[in-house]
């Protein structure tokens, strides 16, 4: 087990001490120049989860350097696997998996953790996956993934906080309709149908580009999906035989990207986006032609120039291809900017709104009624100390920053850490005033 020892405590090393971080950001700067769009992390994290379907190695490249993968990538090794991570590429190895528990420690620590239910049940006939709870964002149950497994045969029991599953015979392929709509819920159920004994169809199955790309990697390893990028997803299981995967390329990031367009549109700079896909993201970039900027779109290269004055924007948060609920809070902040109301109506999740109160700390107007934002517009933000939240909550006030007079400090940037390769970086690379410092130093 060389190699996962080795992995880990290079993990513990880039994880450690990041909670104390804060970033400083002197607001005004003009952006200008070109930034690299990392992979997706949400494309990322499914697809590292579907390597526990495969008994050969697998490689991984482009993945984002983010604390998410880690984080996955070091439940793998707790697994007993063996992972070689360097810069954006990972070989992982599955074959030396010798506990099928996923303890709380990694658990508590990322959601998406809960990824691994799916196909370590259906590898391994048995497993036990501490419950995720809740988050910031709201209460995020798993009922839907559980109900879905049930009906692929398998036992579920719910004890001391851990999910325990079991199918000693296999996964038999089985008619899912899902009640609600469900990236997550989707996933573990595609991976777990891979290796079910017949035919499972998914109905009401979430379209991200991250399922595509998950469904188009267990494709190429010859399990036979019908439906791919649509709502009826038809799989036909291999009945117990692992999968051996092809090289996997993740797809860039299409949230990533929406927040760079997002800091050209906040900060009135043209800003050229690389290593993209513009179909992921066409929803942000008609929000943002709506509010007066332009843009120039290539086959994986976007500029977005900006417009003199921005107008106002209403938005309503939906599933892919709607506009995304990870994009929600930066748009909140290019609102506060606009010279009109705006509305925002966040549908998918109940308390994704932790950002207004920080927002309105810098100095915006936004009033919330239900799951309805109203954003007024204000003359300018000025700089303060303020909280970041979540994942998406963090970007929006780091957005905020690079406008707001003077400076803001946004502490518990470990949210940002989780889903941004090296922010800071790129947009001082785009001419931004921003720094990383200690807590107390
Ligand atoms: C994924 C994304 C997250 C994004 C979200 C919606 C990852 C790692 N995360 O999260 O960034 O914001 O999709 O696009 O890809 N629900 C239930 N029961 C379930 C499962 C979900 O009620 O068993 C509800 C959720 O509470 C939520 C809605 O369904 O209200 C959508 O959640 P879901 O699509 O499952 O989100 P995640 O997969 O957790």
């Amino acid at each position: 087990m060389g190699t996962s020892n080795y992995f880990s405590i290079k993990c513990d090393e880039k994880t450690k001490g990041t909670e104390l971080d804060y970033l400083q950001i002197k607001g005004g700067k003009k952006l200008h120049g070109t930034v690299t769009i990392s992979g997706a992390k949400n494309a990322a994290l499914p697809v590292i989860a579907a390597t526990i379907l495969s008994d050969k190695e697998v490689t991984l490249t482009n993945l984002p350097n983010v604390v998410d993968i880690r984080t996955l990538l070091h439940l793998l090794t707790m697994l007993g696997g063996s992972v070689q991570h360097e810069g954006t590429t990972a070989k992982i190895n599955n074959t030396t998996i010798n506990s099928t528990k996923a303890v709380y420690e990694i658990v508590s620590q990322m959601r998406a953790s809960i990824l691994v239910l799916g196909p370590l049940l259906a590898r391994f006939g048995e497993c036990e996956v501490s419950l995720p709870g809740g988050c910031a964002i709201g209460q995020r149950p798993i009922d839907l993934h559980l109900k879905a497994l049930e009906a692929l045969g398998a036992k579920i029991e719910i004890k001391g906080g851990y999910v325990r599953a079991e199918a000693p015979n296999g996964l038999i392929g089985a008619k899912i309709i899902f009640d609600k709509i469900t990236v997550g819920g989707t996933e573990n159920i595609v991976m777990a149908a891979a290796l079910a004994k017949g035919v499972t169809t998914i109905t009401n199955a979430a379209k991200e580009p991250e399922i595509v790309q998950l469904c188009e990697m267990i494709r190429d390893a010859g399990v036979q999906i019908e439906g791919i990028g649509s709502s009826e997803l038809i799989i036909h299981g291999t009945a117990g035989k692992p999968l051996s995967f092809k090289t996997t390329e993740i797809i860039p990031d299409r949230i990533e990207a929406g927040t760079y367009l997002c800091a050209g549109a906040i900060t009135h700079s043209p800003i050229t986006l690389e290593k993209v896909n513009p179909e992921h993201i066409r929803t942000s970039i008609d929000k943002l032609e709506s509010m007066g900027c332009s843009f120039d779109i290539n086959n994986d290269t976007i500029t977005i120039y900006p417009a003199e004055t921005l107008k106002p924007v209403n938005l309503i948060t939906t599933e892919y291809p709607g506009f995304p609920t990870d994009m929600q809070a930066q748009f909140m902040a290019v609102a506060t900017m606009a010279d009109g109301d705006s509305l925002i109506e966040e549908r998918l999740f109940e308390n994704r709104f932790m950002h207004v109160g920080e927002l309105n700390r810098l100095g915006a107007d936004i009033w919330l009624k239900g799951s309805v934002a109203a954003v007024h517009p204000v003359e300018g933000l000025n700089g303060a100390d303020v909280m970041a939240t979540d994942l998406r909550a963090s970007s929006a006030l780091v957005l905020a920053a690079l406008v707001a007079k003077g400076t803001t400090n946004i502490h518990r940037i470990y949210h940002l850490d989780r889903g941004y390769d090296d922010l800071e970086g790129k947009l001082s690379g785009l001419g931004a005033d921003i720094i990383r410092l200690k807590e107390g130093e």
